[in-house]
């Protein structure tokens, strides 16, 4: 009876004093060794190694007190990202006095409670199958103790939610198990005393509300007090959101009005001020649901009015001398903010992309500029024709605003003495990547010249690793245009991630560099080119574009990629890295039959088909999109050379699978024209070691099937499928093979997560550091309803609600809590 003797050999001699019908000390006895007896002869070893020593602890015949008697439940299997339940038990032939649960070994778990029977974690980022070893501990009142043991094996990541069907609902849908919830609308007031917004066209004051259309977004954490940054709280943070555009009918009470070609200010102003950015606190409450602030201290609305200073090689340029800026260095607003980007010291990069729509320049003024501006116009599309163009007509408004010039800026003609006298060069400000520090309402954003100037769509950086050069990839989102990179003249320091002067950071990492520009080619292989003045074609004597200077190569980056011979996009929206490898995605959203006609395309944009509608026109080009992917040589960022393939194609899952559905997408999975990408950030379990990337759609060619959508993949590496040669058919009938490299076909990978409402975009996505709140952008649902036809009641709808519909964050969360996606 050796195996009996107690851990802790304890009598304190008044066992006679227990009255109570309990079991006495011998039953109790006998009661444990026919269970040993069982044990032994019924169980497994494996399940024997459940029950620990527990039960073999604890007493000796005639003794006084017995060691509590635990287990610790079974074994189990479970994968990354899960939430677990530890459940024990404890009785004790007295009182328990303490038990709890405690990790043994493998990779560490955040227990929930460390003192109770029941315990849940999340299952740990893992590469392989890992064994993770927890003890319950109890101890009785008189100090003897027994533990248990339990083994959970985690499992590498997979998917873990059942795909959302394509839809044409006017709501948000996520999967069983998750929640949505709206709570960030256009309009919602952002600071003391602003009313609720009415949401019928009265509103005004878009200084301090919500933006429209809102757009890329990030979560910056706040401490616990609220007061300053702490990266890793998911409870409370600041959200910062683009917000791209307007859905103008629904700004008025009646629309947009214009009375003999001039705008009214009132309108206007609304108009301008639905632009820009916001960044609004956010928390979550104990029932894990989320709001926002409307008057927290670091609610900010940025828009084309907010002060901005300009760094970089371009500041001073001759290029950015305005008659409110003759020295080049300051401008006004930011606009058009499409996808984002981010630092390690916690500043936000934001990306003004269509800009060039809101500037009339009309042909009557192209005698009053060079051959070589005109180029540069043609080239970013700034105005052209009688008219001029001009979104919105905001150039209209107050034409004698001498004063302000607010208005006066959006036309972009030659109409003073020099430069310092009229806004020849207004449209010089835009098309840059903007630095913001959120964690400062009253700091001056900084537009970071050195990335040159497109139509900016997001600017994502790969891996930050001590001494090396960082980098930031970029798409410029227009048919044809090009993929770029910049690479700070910088090695990383970490320490300077935790640096408070966050924008002086930024000066030491974004204002000196190289901007690369993407060649594509065939076998496999690429190049980053490098756009630096007086290197190759990028000199004075350059046929289409004689450059002047580095500043000239930056603000006419694309020029410089035509210089260089780029190699020709379908248009390339969002990037993302993959934090696990640093392999860098791109979506390539669309072409179309102009753009990529038959004999036209290449390796790494290899499609011409036919996307058929249900109704309507034929689709030609290639409509549906793909994502490329590439991998650095030496998987540095400083790299000048890569390996690319296609991870995937969109497609209908009805289409030639052979020429046009190459990645075999089927109904759990098919998608078309990609938009935003993310992958989940490596605090958490979902972005590490395989980690979950996120695709959005901003679609017109299959939504005569479903909404814009959300998907999560698990995307595999640059490399995993191979060489395959397509035949493209155009609409005559005539077919043209064309050789492309294919990843692996993404199968279960790839799974829809979301579909959104009505005529929406679903853009925009980040989760707060421990994943497990995901927020998204549902941006323009309705856009082509009118005042007496709303195609979409969103977000009223979600609840059964109608109305002017409003472009809206959601905030996403899994009903166990545990992480979003796995
Ligand atoms: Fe604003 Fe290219 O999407
Ligand atoms: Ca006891
Ligand atoms: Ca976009």
């Amino acid at each position: 009876m050796t195996d009996f003797q107690p851990i802790v050999p304890y009598d304190d001699g008044n066992i006679d004093t227990n009255q109570s019908d309990n079991p006495t000390l011998n039953s109790l006895v006998n009661e444990r060794y026919s269970r040993r007896q069982a044990i032994y002869g019924g169980m497994s070893a494996s399940t024997l190694a459940l029950f620990g020593t527990s039960m073999l602890a604890g007493c000796v015949e005639g003794d006084t007190n017995n060691a509590p008697v635990v287990t610790a439940g079974d074994n189990a299997t479970i994968s990354v990202g899960r939430v677990v339940t530890l459940t024990a038990t404890a009785a004790d032939d007295s009182a328990v006095s303490t038990a709890g649960w405690t990790q043994v070994s493998g990779p560490e778990a955040a227990l929930s409670a460390s003192n109770t029977a029941t315990a849940t974690f999340i299952a740990p980022a893992v590469a392989n199958a890992t064994d993770l070893r927890f003890r319950f501990t109890a101890t009785d009142d008189k100090g003897l103790s027994s533990t248990a043991d339990t083994v959970i094996t985690v499992m590498p990541a997979t998917l873990g939610f059942t795909a959302v069907p394509k839809a044409m609902t006017d709501v948000v849908t996520v999967p069983a198990g998750y929640t949505a919830s709206v709570i960030y609308r256009v309009g919602d007031p952002i600071a003391a005393g602003v009313p609720a917004y009415a949401n019928n066209g009265s509103d005004t004051n878009f200084a301090q509300r919500a933006g429209d259309q809102g757009d890329a977004l990030y979560y910056y954490g706040l401490n616990t007090a609220g007061t300053a940054r702490d990266d890793n709280n998911s409870t409370r943070g600041l959200l910062i959101m683009n917000h791209e555009n307007i859905v103008e009918q629904y700004l008025h009470t009646n629309g947009q009005t214009i009375t003999g070609g001039v705008r009214p200010e009132s309108e206007a102003v609304k108009e301008m001020e639905a632009h820009g950015l916001s960044i609004v606190e956010v928390s979550q409450a104990a029932n894990r649901s989320w709001s926002y602030s409307q008057t927290s201290t670091f609610n900010r609305r940025i828009t084309p009015r907010t002060p901005m200073q300009f760094n970089g090689p371009v500041r001073g340029s001759v290029l950015l001398r305005t008659r409110f800026s003759p020295t080049g260095v300051a401008g006004r607003g930011t606009i058009n903010n499409c996808a984002n980007g981010y630092t390690p010291w916690a500043t936000n990069l934001t990306c003004e992309e269509n800009w060039a729509g809101y500037f009339r320049r009309r042909s009557t003024n192209d005698a009053s500029r060079t051959p070589k501006e005109l180029v540069g116009l043609a080239r970013y599309t700034v105005g052209g024709g009688p008219l001029g163009g001009g979104a919105n007509s905001w150039f209209s408004v107050v034409p004698a605003d001498t004063t302000d010039t607010v208005w006066a800026r959006w036309t972009a003609e030659v109409s003073g003495a020099d430069a310092t006298q009229d806004w020849r060069n207004e449209a010089n400000q835009f098309g840059w990547v903007v630095e913001i520090d959120p964690y400062d309402p009253a700091s001056t954003p900084r537009k970071r010249t050195a990335l040159g100037r497109m139509a900016h769509e997001g600017a994502w950086p790969g891996l930050f690793t001590a001494g090396r050069r960082p980098a930031w990839y970029m798409g410029d989102d227009a048919r044809g245009d090009y993929l770029y990179k910049f690479v700070s003249a910088t090695a990383w320091d970490a320490a300077d991630a935790n640096r408070s002067d966050r924008l002086a950071v930024g000066d030491k990492y974004l204002d000196a560099g190289t901007l690369y520009v993407a060649r594509f080619a065939a076998d496999g292989s690429g190049a980053w080119l490098p756009l630096v003045f007086g290197q190759g074609n990028l000199t004075a004597t350059n046929a289409a574009y004689a450059f002047s200077d580095q500043a000239d190569v930056l603000t006419h980056a694309r020029l410089a990629g035509d210089a260089v011979g780029a190699t020709r996009m379908d248009r390339p929206e969002w990037t993302a890295v993959n934090p696990a490898n640093g392999e860098m995605y791109l979506t390539l959203t669309n072409g179309n039959a102009t753009s990529r006609p038959l004999a036209g395309t290449d390796a790494a944009n290899p499609r011409h088909y036919n996307d058929p509608r249900t109704t309507g026109a034929a689709q030609r080009g290639n409509p549906n999109g793909h994502i490329i992917r590439i991998r650095e040589a030496g998987d540095t960022t400083e790299a000048t050379t890569f390996t690319w393939d296609v991870y995937a194609f969109g497609a209908g899952a009805d289409l030639d699978p052979v020429n046009i559905n190459i990645s075999g997408l089927d109904a759990t999975n098919d998608f078309s024209s990609p938009d935003g990408l993310w992958f989940s950030r490596p605090s958490n379990p979902a972005g590490r070691f395989n980690p979950l990337m996120w695709v959005q759609t901003d679609d017109g060619a299959y939504t005569d099937v479903t909404n814009c959508m959300m998907l999560a993949a698990l995307p595999g590496r640059v490399g995993d499928g191979g060489a395959k040669t397509i035949t493209n058919t155009d609409a005559t009938g005539a077919s043209r093979t064309q050789s492309t490299l294919v990843g692996k076909a993404p199968g279960a990978q790839l799974r829809r997560f979301l579909v959104g409402p009505v005529q929406c975009e679903v853009t925009g996505v980040d989760t707060t550091p421990d994943g497990r709140t995901l927020f998204v952008n549902i941006q323009h649902p309705g856009e082509n309803g009118t005042l007496t036809a709303f195609t979409s009641n969103w977000p009223a709808s979600q609840t059964g609600g109608t109305g002017r519909p409003r472009s809206a964050t959601v905030v996403i969360t899994k009903d166990d809590g545990g992480i979003i996606g796995l």
